[in-house]
């Protein structure tokens, strides 16, 4: 009788409650991560070219001295895997980053720069795998001319050329939908250039993305209003 007792504490401790159905991600998790490689990058015999596309959205000024710009940003990469494709539903799943290969595009002037903040990717059945890191960028590269000041962002991979890794702008600005208003420096205009580089040694491309911020200082004080 006391071990009957104890048998259904025991029991109602270890299933506390009771799953109806089958879960929707199971299976598919399981079988998509076995056996997969997070650092054997996605490019095949077939075609060894990874296109991996970058885009921008600057949500504030943090910091602007006249050089040097801090910002904070969300930096979207988004390319396409095929070993992780599937036929059945769901269409999509997420995926913390650190469980698959994601491309090591870095900020050229500062590369060290991270984010303890690990997102999730998501990823749809077709292998499309796209995440977006909150990340606060700084460049020391800022130049005036006139009453504006330019600034700059070139992000390329640190470590793939451009026939592995053919990195492309996902838009043609950076995202303003989410600018916080900032009290000294208004955003005049922003631009997104994909540049490509040869060196003379090989034949490989380099491609980066180079994103440009025009600032200008607001007119606050009477001084000015003149
Ligand atoms: C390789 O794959 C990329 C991305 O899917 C595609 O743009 C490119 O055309 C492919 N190249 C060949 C030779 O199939
Ligand atoms: C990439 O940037 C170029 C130049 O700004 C632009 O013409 C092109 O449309 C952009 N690509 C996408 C997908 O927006």
């Amino acid at each position: 009788m006391k071990t009957d007792i104890l048998l259904t504490v025991v029991l109602i401790l270890i299933f506390p409650c009771v799953v109806q159905g089958v879960l929707i991600e199971d299976w598919l998790i399981r079988t998509l991560l076995q056996d997969y490689n997070e650092l054997a990058y996605p490019g095949t015999t077939d075609n060894e070219t990874v296109v991996v596309k970058h885009d921008m959205s600057l949500l504030r000024i943090v910091e602007f001295d006249g050089t040097k710009l801090t910002i904070d940003t969300w930096l979207g990469t988004e390319w396409r895997d095929p070993r992780l494709c599937w036929a059945s539903s769901p269409t999509n799943i997420r995926l913390p980053i650190s469980k698959i290969w994601t491309p090591d595009i870095v900020l050229y002037d500062n590369p060290d720069t991270r984010t303890r903040f690990e997102p999730n990717a998501v990823v749809d059945q077709s292998g499309l795998v796209y995440f977006s890191l909150p990340i606060r960028l700084e460049v020391d590269n800022c130049r005036q001319s006139q009453d504006e000041f330019k600034c700059t962002f070139k992000f390329g991979s640190w470590t793939f050329d451009g026939f592995k890794i053919d990195l492309q702008n996902r838009s043609q600005v950076i995202d303003l939908s989410n600018f916080q208003h900032h009290n000294s420096y208004e955003i005049k205009d922003t631009s997104v250039v994909r540049n490509v580089v040869y060196y003379p040694c090989c034949e490989e491309p380099y491609p980066d993305i180079t994103y440009s911020v025009y600032l200008k200082r607001r007119k606050t004080g009477w001084f000015d209003r003149l």
